[in-house]
């Protein structure tokens, strides 16, 4: 449960559309807010490669693909996961747990979001 002297008012969830980022300080970070398929995300507007706006960039599917071998089409489809690119050299991770779609050991921090009576908060965790 959050403690409410946690949260860091967003904004009402209605002026959200999918694919759009709040950028908000949280403490000393500056947190992006972000609507998926109507879910939302908070990740810190800090990419680990070198620092860019990732908040800023494209929120699409996870595209996959099976390597059938040498010669052969690859199999790609889309996945249920959300990602985000970031902006400078598309760098991309899930947006639920901020995981590097290619590498999981880099990671964006998360953060809790809640929606309370229409506002969305972000939960420090402080
Ligand atoms: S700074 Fe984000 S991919 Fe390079």
């Amino acid at each position: 449960m959050s403690d409410a002297e946690n949260l860091v008012e967003v904004g009402p969830a209605s002026e959200f559309e999918d694919g759009d980022a709040e950028i908000v300080q949280v403490g000393r970070a500056e947190v992006g807010v972000i609507r998926a398929e109507g879910e939302f995300y908070a990740i810190r507007n800090q990419c680990p490669h070198d620092g860019g706006p990732v908040c800023k960039g494209n929120v699409q599917k996870e595209l996959v693909g099976e390597f059938k071998g040498t010669g052969k089409r690859v199999d790609q489809q889309y996945s249920d996961t959300d990602i985000i690119s970031c902006p400078w050299h598309g760098w991309s991770f899930e947006l639920e747990t901020g995981i590097h779609i290619g590498d999981d050991r880099i990671r964006v921090p998360t953060y809790d979001v809640v929606v309370d009576d229409g506002i969305v908060y972000v939960d420090s965790g402080d």
